[in-house]
């Protein structure tokens, strides 16, 4: 079974060829130079650039892959959520290709695409706990099994992801701000009082009293602020709650499988601290994708349409 799928969500224009639950190919476009400039992506240059990248992304991934398009069995891109105007781009060129060649098409959602990420080259035991960290979405998510996904804690107001572009973009730092930060904290010190944002016994995050509080530090010490450790402090306090929150939900859901995905989960402190839980938990198998299925990729929209057609 060859599935071609289409990613075009937010800021990466992406294309892959899986057959069955094998990647044949996966080209991913990053859009990032252009936004870079207005320090977050805006939706109609994004959309824009979908359209004028789509075609040599699609072809890259055909040649990539070494099929034809006579091989192709069914088609699948990613239908929401995302920036409408993107999520449009995407659509039309998955119905195009399939009016044409006459295949079935298979809208897929976005965060299951992150979960199914995890499942790529990994094998899975039910019941499979995940945790979203993304750009949009801080979710723990429970399946009992394939494609039955359960919400069982979300944020209340701003992603992980988010908070980090957001305090990145304070710091007059370049967007994407996760990996920046990232790249800043390397060689700092957690020396920054930072308020653990929700730390309560619920499985909801909060990250905007965190955004708010860096505001005021930064406003206040705008002259001498040591952004190495500034950006060390930020990191270990989203890396802590995330953790924090990841062992009360383990505890409460007892999965054979947990998941880290979306692309915070490409943040090598979060990464190391997550697959560390096995230490305590080694009855549990700790999946992190690999770095290339961590942010936005069509791979893990082409995997989880094959775990759609199976079931
Ligand atoms: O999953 P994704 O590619 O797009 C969404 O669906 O949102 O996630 C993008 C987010 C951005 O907020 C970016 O700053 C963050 O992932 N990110 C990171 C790292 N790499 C990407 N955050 C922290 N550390 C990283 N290394
Ligand atoms: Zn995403």
């Amino acid at each position: 079974m060859i599935i071609l799928a289409i990613e075009t969500s937010c800021d990466e224009t992406s294309v892959a060829i899986v057959s069955n639950n094998k990647i044949l190919s996966n080209i991913v476009h990053s859009q990032i130079l252009k936004h870079q400039p207005y320090g977050g992506v805006v939706p109609e240059i994004a959309a824009r650039e979908h359209t004028a990248n789509i075609s040599s992304v699609l072809q890259a991934a055909i040649t990539a892959a070494c099929i034809n398009y006579d091989d192709i069995d069914y088609i699948a891109y990613t239908a929401k959520p995302g920036l409408i105007n993107c999520l449009l781009v995407g659509k039309t060129i998955a119905e195009t290709i399939s009016l044409f060649l006459n295949k079935p098409l298979l809208p897929v959602n976005h965060l299951q695409g992150h979960i199914y990420a995890g499942i790529i080259n990994q094998e899975w035991q039910f019941p499979v706990l995940g945790l979203i960290v993304s750009g949009g979405h801080t979710q723990l998510v429970l399946l009992k099994e394939h494609l039955k996904m359960e919400v069982i804690g979300t944020t209340e107001d701003d992603a992980a992801g988010e908070c980090f572009d957001k305090v990145a973009r304070m710091l007059g730092l370049k967007y994407p701000g996760g990996p920046e930060i990232s790249k800043y904290a390397k060689t700092g010190k957690k020396t920054y009082n930072l308020p653990l944002p929700k730390d309560d016994s619920s499985l909801n995050f909060s990250f905007s009293g965190l955004k708010s509080a860096c505001a005021n530090i930064i406003e206040k010490e705008i002259n001498n602020l040591n952004i190495n450790d500034f950006s060390a402090s930020l990191e270990t306090t989203i890396v802590d709650i995330l953790i924090k929150k990841s062992i009360l939900a383990l505890e409460k859901t007892q999965p054979k499988t947990f998941i880290l995905s979306g692309g915070v989960s490409a943040n090598n402190n979060l990464r190391n601290h997550f697959l560390k839980l096995k230490e305590k938990y080694s009855h549990i198998n700790f999946i992190v994708p690999e770095l290339e299925y961590c942010t936005d990729n069509a791979a893990m929209i082409g995997i989880l349409a094959y775990y759609m057609l199976i079931n």
